[in-house]
C-alpha cells in the first residue's frame, strides 16, 4: 500500500486552508450580499456567526480529519461510527455539487482577465456580461477553469495544492492591498466605507428572518465548512499542530480578506451608482468594469482585480475537488485518473449553469441554503454529542493550555448547536414556506 500523503509544513496546511476559505465567496459573494442585505448590519451578523458558529464548526471538522487521517467517508468508519458516514458523504456531495457552478463563475473570471486586458469588458459592461455569462463560450471557459483545477489536484497534496497555495495566498493579499489603496483615492471611497461600517441595528431587526440566515450562510460558506473540505485538509496534517490556533488564524485571515475586498469593491461601486447597495449579483462583473471604464488605468486595474479573483477562485476550487478525490484515492484508486475523471463529470454537471444563469442561481441556492447548514448541523451533533470527550482529547493534542478544549466542547453541545438549529429552521422556512424564496427548490425548467 502506498503511504498516504501529508502537508510538508504546518504553514503549508494553514495557507492551503486559507486558500480554500478565501474565494469567490469573499470577493464576489460577500460584497454584494453585504450590499443587498443592509450593509453593516449584515457585516455584524456575519462577524458574530464566524465566532459563534464558524470557528467551532471549523474545529469540529479539523478534529474528525486529524483524528483519523482519512477522507471524510472513511473517517467515520475509522471512528467506529459507520452509521454516521452519510454525514461525510453529504459533505462530499456538497463539494461535488458546488464545484459544478463555482467553476462556471471561475470561467467568467478567466474571461474577464482577458476582457480587461484587451478592453472589451469595459466598453459596454452589461452587454458583455450578458454575452459571456451564458451559452457556448461560458461552457468553454468553464472547461478551462476545471482543467486548471484538475491539474493542480492531480499533482497531489505537497507538489500540487501546497505548492500552489504557497504562492496564491500571499499574491491575493498583496494585490488586494494595492487595489484597496487605489480605491481609497476614488471620489466615492467615503460613501463606500460608510456603507460598510456605519452600524444600524435597526436594519437587522427589521429584516431578521432574511438577514440572519443569509449572513450565517455566508459565514459558513466563506470558511469552507460543511462540504467535508476541512475534514479532508486536516486529514493530511502529519504532526500534531495546535488546531485551535490554526483555526483562528484561518478564520481571521479569511475575514480580513473579505473586508479588504469590500474596501476595494464598495468604493468602486459608489463612484458609479451612487448607492453601493444597488450592485446585485452582477456587481463584480458589471458594476466594476463600468466604474473602471471611466478611470485612468482602468484596464490595468481591471486585469489585476480579476486576476486576484481568479487566484482566489482556484485556491478554493482545488479544495472542493480534493474533498471528492481524497475518498477515491483512499479507496485505492490512483490520483491522476481520479482527479481527471471527477473533473470531467463535475464539468458536465455544470453545463446547465454555464448555459443559463438561472440554473447557476438554483445550484447556489440549494448548496448554501440546504446542503451547507444541514451538514454543519450533523457535524456539530456528531462531534459534540457522539465523539464527545474523544473530540476534546483530539483538540487538546498539540495545545499548550487546557481550558479551551472543554469550553469548545461545551459550546458545541449547547450554543453552537442551538444556533445552527435556528439557522436550519429559518432556511427551511424560507425555502418551503416563503413563495418568493421557494423558487429555489424548483429547478428552472
Ligand atoms: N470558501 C470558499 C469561498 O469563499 C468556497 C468554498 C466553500 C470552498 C466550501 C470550499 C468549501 O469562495
Amino acid at each position: 500500500m502506498v503511504e498516504r500523503e501529508t502537508w510538508a509544513t504546518r504553514v503549508g496546511f494553514i495557507l492551503a486552508a486559507i486558500g480554500s476559505a478565501v474565494g469567490l465567496g469573499n470577493i464576489w459573494r460577500f460584497p454584494f450580499q453585504t450590499a443587498s442585505s443592509g450593509g453593516s448590519a449584515f457585516l455584524a451578523v456575519y462577524l458574530l456567526a464566524v465566532v459563534v458558529i464558524g470557528i467551532p464548526a471549523l474545529l469540529a471538522e479539523f478534529v474528525i480529519g486529524r483524528r483519523t487521517h482519512l477522507d471524510a467517508i472513511n473517517a467515520f468508519k475509522r471512528l467506529g461510527r459507520s452509521q454516521w458516514l452519510f454525514v461525510g458523504a453529504l459533505g462530499i456531495v456538497g463539494s461535488f455539487w458546488t464545484l459544478s457552478y463555482y467553476s462556471v463563475v471561475g470561467g467568467w473570471v478567466i474571461r474577464y482577465v482577458v476582457g480587461s486586458l484587451n478592453g472589451n469588458a469595459l466598453v459596454a459592461p452589461g452587454d458583455y456580461f450578458g454575452a459571456v455569462s451564458a451559452g457556448p463560450e461560458a461552457v468553454a471557459f468553464h472547461a478551462a477553469f476545471m482543467l486548471i483545477t484538475v491539474v493542480i489536484v492531480a499533482l497531489g497534496i505537497e507538489r500540487g495544492i501546497e505548492l500552489a497555495t504557497k504562492f496564491m495566498v500571499p499574491s491575493i493579499v498583496v494585490l488586494l492591498l494595492g487595489l484597496a489603496v487605489f480605491a481609497a483615492t476614488l471620489p466615492g471611497a467615503g460613501q463606500g466605507y460608510e456603507f460598510l461600517f456605519s452600524f444600524e441595528p435597526g436594519a437587522i431587526a427589521s429584516n431578521a428572518s432574511t438577514v440572519i440566515p443569509a449572513a450565517v450562510g455566508q459565514a459558513l460558506f466563506s470558511l469552507s465548512v460543511g462540504f467535508s473540505v476541512m475534514i479532508t485538509y486536516a486529514s493530511y496534517i502529519g504532526k500534531d499542530d495546535n488546531l485551535f490556533t490554526d483555526g483562528v488564524t484561518i478564520a481571521v485571515s479569511n475575514t480580513f480578506v473579505g473586508v479588504l475586498a469590500g474596501l476595494v469593491v464598495l468604493p468602486l461601486l459608489a463612484t458609479q451608482t451612487g448607492n453601493p447597495g444597488e450592485g446585485g449579483p452582477g456587481a463584480v462583473f458589471v458594476a466594476i468594469p463600468t466604474a473602471l471604464a471611466n478611470l485612468p488605468l482602468g484596464r490595468v486595474v481591471g486585469v489585476v482585480f480579476f486576476l486576484v479573483v481568479l487566484i482566489a477562485a482556484l485556491s478554493s476550487s482545488i479544495s472542493l475537488l480534493e474533498a471528492v478525490t481524497s475518498y477515491l484515492v483512499d479507496q485505492g484508486l490512483s490520483r491522476v485518473p481520479t482527479a481527471a475523471g471527477l473533473g470531467a463529470i463535475i464539468f458536465l454537471l455544470g453545463v446547465p449553469s454555464a448555459w443559463d444563469t438561472a440554473w447557476l442561481s438554483w445550484f447556489d441556492g440549494i448548496a448554501v441554503a440546504l446542503f451547507l447548514p444541514i451538514t454543519v448541523l450533523l457535524v456539530v451533533v456528531f462531534v459534540g454529542w457522539v465523539m464527545g470527550r474523544d473530540a476534546m482529547d483530539e483538540l487538546r493534542q498539540g495545545m499548550g493550555s487546557d481550558g479551551i478544549a472543554p469550553l469548545w466542547l461545551w459550546a458545541l453541545r449547547t450554543v453552537v448547536l442551538l444556533a445552527v438549529i435556528g439557522v436550519v429552521a429559518l432556511n427551511l422556512y424560507d425555502l418551503f414556506l416563503t413563495p418568493e424564496k421557494g423558487v429555489y427548490i424548483v429547478p428552472p425548467l
